[in-house]
């Protein structure tokens, strides 16, 4: 059956950088994860390099991130077989010669460490090179401080998507936050390009709350805002933020949140102590409490909307987002025309290598 583009979209655009793990979450043993509806083994070597390939050992199907990190690959727990991080059979311990080893068996990603969390690139087609990637400079530099917040949600990412291209939520659902209890509770919104992307905001009153949000897609697709702090918390001005919405599978999403201030030397300090000891929690319960609305819409909400002007930013991301899927899945019914081609080929090496394994025995 062909897949639509809705169908399409809810695991997520491709060819893109997603990040999908904090940084601090992959040590030495390798860690599973589902992103994209994918299964991956995570791990980092004995030079802090961080791996990524297909949860799946070729041999049976055990998941590989249950198994042991041996540095460049991994070893399965159920029967030894070991993968390399570029997804090739290093070796099969169990018997003396296997065709699986030497062969690339599993998938591999690439992946880069930035800003204290891990990227994975999710292309259409393997066999192509990822996009470079870059990201908005308040996620760290020497001018800027940051801390990155992550959490699981039980909604698919789109609601996450939407909730930040929704400004006017702020005065509402976060009204009784320490930063979003100021300003109109009424508005104009209108959108405007970016070198990157679009801004949606209200018209007529900036710096005062939630007043606009910017979505980017550098390598990898972003949001980014600035809110006002009050005085009490440390050096004035605005505090940012750049957020993420990872697709875990159609259900769940993990969203990572860079809060970002432009502080430096003993400010930064100050800003971080505060952060650390007060402000963190305040955060969380603005972030809980659109975890509540998102996790308890209705069933299919995004099919039974009736939008108003208030919407016009979510819209219009939307098309951008089902006119990008459509051009992925037509990447994808060519890809997957190659492959069957290849696989034929495949076939038939494997039967000719089945006929030998039969001959042994
Ligand atoms: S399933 Fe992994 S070695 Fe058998
Ligand atoms: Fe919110």
């Amino acid at each position: 059956m062909e897949q639509t583009v809705e169908q399409y979209l809810e695991f997520g655009l491709r060819n893109l950088w997603y990040p999908v793990l904090a940084s601090w979450e992959v040590s030495s043993r390798p860690v599973g994860i589902t992103r994209l509806g994918e299964n991956i083994a995570v791990w980092r070597d004995e030079n802090g390099a961080v791996h990524a390939i297909e949860d799946r050992c070729p041999h049976r199907g055990a998941r590989l991130s249950l198994g042991w990190n041996l540095g460049n690959r991994l070893a399965c727990w159920y029967h030894g077989v070991e993968v390399r991080f570029d997804g090739v059979v290093e070796d099969v311990p169990a018997v003396s010669s296997c065709p699986m080893t030497g062969v690339k068996c599993v998938k591999s990603y690439h992946v880069q460490e930035k800003h204290g969390a891990i990227f994975i690139w999710f292309g259409v087609d393997d066999a192509e090179e990822p996009k470079p990637l870059s990201l908005p400079e308040q996620m760290g530099n020497d001018e800027w401080s940051s801390f990155l917040c992550m959490a699981d949600w039980k909604v698919n990412y789109q609601y996450a998507v939407d909730n930040v291209m929704d400004p006017m939520h702020g005065s509402y659902l976060h009204s009784a936050s320490h930063s979003m209890s100021e300003g109109d509770k009424s508005a104009e919104m209108q959108h405007r390009a970016t070198e990157h992307g679009f801004i949606f905001e209200k018209v007529g009153q900036s710096g005062v709350n939630f007043d606009w949000v910017e979505y980017g897609e550098t390598g990898s697709p972003w949001l980014r805002l600035s809110i006002p702090y009050k005085k009490q918390f440390g050096p004035g001005g605005v505090f940012w933020i750049v957020g993420f919405a990872t697709p875990i599978d159609e259900n769940n999403t993990r969203v990572f949140f860079w809060r970002c201030r432009q502080v430096q030397g003993w400010q930064r300090d100050v800003w971080r102590f505060l952060y650390r000891n007060h402000l963190e929690k305040l955060h969380w319960d603005v972030l809980e409490q659109d975890r509540l609305v998102l996790e308890n819409m209705a069933p299919n909400a995004r099919q039974h909307e009736f939008l108003y002007q208030h919407d016009v930013g979510l819209s219009r991301l939307r098309r951008m987002y089902k006119k990008e899927a459509q051009k992925q899945l037509q990447q994808w019914q060519e890809v997957k025309t190659r492959q069957q081609g290849e696989d034929l080929v495949s076939a038939n090496v494997n039967a000719a290598q089945q006929d030998k394994v039969g001959n042994h025995g």
